[in-house]
């Protein structure tokens, strides 16, 4: 099994995957900052590795608060909570992890005045994301399994496995997991995923460490190989799905969905609950992150680009309900209308 991040006692242990994959260096967190800090320079990402990573990050900051009493402890913990929430704007499980041990908090709060007892309960909490996470990708992993015929080829964009959640199965890689774990013949094909390459070092990585086939195409290969025939069906992840259904998901899903529709291709959304945002009634109200132009003129060290060239690097788009087939959740296969079905 891929472990992608843990808790220790020494901090929070997580794989740096932007080593990979020539290098598997596992860094250990020792404070709630350099979490943050490890969630804003992308050491871990994905949307429910995000997630646990805060969750964990807020644990061991509150583990650490020198505070003597409830009132001390709570108002750190709040500032945390603050800072947490401005790493990055657009994975929504982020959000979920905040809300869920600010709750936890309150709880334990309501019960005691010993702040020990508190942050014993935050560590506590931290672990049951961890395990609901693996739980749900193998819950959603059966589901998408039986979505996906024996023998296909799936397309996939950017990584949505094991590296982008608590570790284990994923979700788009849960779904081709889980197919594998019925017994079915199955084959992927890894978009490069510009410009951080997480299809490429990733994705490729993952499959490859199970045995599973993978070829990896640049983005722009796309339509030729779906015109080509060479595609079944395409299962991607996501950061943030509204409540119509439409899904944010990596820089350049968007246009494979067109060209899936185009072509006649299911089109499958895969994701916890966790990722659902039901407060927001469709995808234009999705904060898209706007990460640093460098990623689009350098890679790594090397700088591609001419000096000072303009660059716009958003790093999500929104794939609307319309070119989605269906969402593939833990709790079941969601499809059109995402209003109700969603719900
Ligand atoms: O910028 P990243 O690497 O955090 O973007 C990740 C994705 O877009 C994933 O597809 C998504 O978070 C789903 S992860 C299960």
């Amino acid at each position: 099994m891929i472990k992608t991040i843990e808790w220790t006692d020494e901090g929070v242990r997580m794989i740096d995957q932007r080593l990979l994959p020539t290098e598997e260096k596992y860094v250990t967190l020792h404070s709630c900052e350099e979490v943050a800090e490890a969630i804003k320079t992308m050491v871990v990402r994905g949307a429910p590795a995000i997630g646990l990573s805060a969750a964990m990050g807020l644990a061991l900051g509150a583990k650490q608060a020198t505070g003597t009493s409830v009132t001390d402890l709570e108002l750190e913990f709040d500032r945390l909570c603050e800072m947490m929430s401005m790493t990055r704007p657009t994975a929504v499980n982020l959000f979920w992890a905040i809300e869920k041990m600010r709750a936890e908090f309150r709880r334990a709060a309501a019960d005691t005045e010993d702040p020990g007892t508190i942050k014993q309960a935050l560590v506590a909490q931290a672990l049951k994301i961890f395990r609901e996470d693996i739980e749900a990708n193998r819950a959603l992993g059966r589901f998408g399994a039986d979505l996906i015929p024996d023998g296909a080829t799936v397309l996939t964009h950017c990584n949505a496995g094991a590296l982008a959640t608590a570790g284990d199965y994923g979700t788009a890689l849960g779904v081709i997991r889980g197919a594998r774990d019925a017994g079915k013949r199955i084959a992927v094909i890894a978009d490069e995923t510009r410009p951080f390459l997480q299809g490429l070092r990733l994705t490729a990585w993952e499959l490859a460490k199970d045995d599973i086939p993978v070829t990896v195409i640049t983005d722009n290969m796309a339509g030729h190989v779906m015109k080509g025939g060479k595609v079944d069906a395409v299962v991607v992840g996501a950061d943030r799905i509204a409540a119509n259904g439409d899904a944010a998901n990596k820089i350049g899903t968007y246009m494979v969905a067109v060209l899936a529709q185009r072509h006649k291709i299911p089109f499958y959304v895969a994701a916890p609950v966790t990722t659902l945002d039901l407060s927001i009634p469709s995808g234009d109200q999705i904060p898209i992150e706007e990460r640093d132009t460098r990623e689009v003129t350098h890679v790594g060290d090397r700088q591609l680009g001419p000096d000072g060239v303009d660059v716009h690097n958003p790093a999500f788009d929104v794939t609307p309900n319309e070119l989605i087939t269906a969402i593939i959740t833990d709790k079941g296969v969601a499809r059109a209308p995402f209003i109700e079905s969603l719900q």
